[in-house]
């Protein structure tokens, strides 16, 4: 099976966003306890340009959900499959997603990593999907604004493929 790519942004646009995120970042947490989250596997390559990036220290951590839904749509029923090992308690973490889409899967995580007690809690999102919410959900640093789509590549993937690719692309 072959899908249609369509580019979106380029690995110039992605490089030049990450490197805002990291400079916002920085600046608002030069005198916290960092702790990234990632959020596996999408957003692995996003979050290791943006440590790259940041001109701050940080502790790195991932955790891996699994949401049970169609292969384009998650459904809510979100499991943690693989949790943070790090201590955050105290810590002031940041999740690094790759996409906020519907919403469900980063208010489940929010409230699953609030039971750590850290002081603080916010998300970072390289694309999101604001006009597709079902739940309230805030993010605090965005990458892109988009309105609708699947999309690929940049570490995404579409039933695993695809997340090789260097730039984003929207599949048809
Ligand atoms: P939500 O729970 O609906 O917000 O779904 C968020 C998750 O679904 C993201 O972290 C992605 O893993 C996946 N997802 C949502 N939209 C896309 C897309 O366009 N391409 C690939 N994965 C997506
Ligand atoms: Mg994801």
């Amino acid at each position: 099976m072959t899908e249609e790519l369509k580019p979106l942004f380029s690995r110039e646009d992605i490089a030049e966003t990450v490197a805002r995120l990291a400079r916002e970042i920085s600046a608002d947490y030069a005198d916290k306890q960092l702790v990234l989250v990632g959020v596996l596997k999408g957003a692995f390559v996003f979050l290791a340009d943006l440590i790259r990036d940041l001109t701050i220290p940080g502790e790195i951590d991932f955790v891996r959900l699994a949401s049970y839904g169609s292969r384009k749509e998650s459904s809510g029923e979100v499991v943690v499959k693989k949790d943070v090992e790090i201590t955050l308690a105290g810590k002031d973490v940041l999740i690094v997603e790759d996409i906020v889409d519907t919403g469900l899967s980063l208010k489940f995580l929010m409230d699953h990593l609030r039971t750590h007690n850290p002081s603080s809690l916010r998300v970072c999102a390289l694309v999101d999907k604001r006009f597709r919410r079902k739940i309230e959900v805030t993010v605090d640093y965005t990458g892109f604004a988009i309105d609708d789509g699947f999309i690929v590549g940049y570490g995404i993937d579409f039933n695993e493929r695809y997340r090789t690719l260097p730039d984003i692309c929207v599949i048809d």
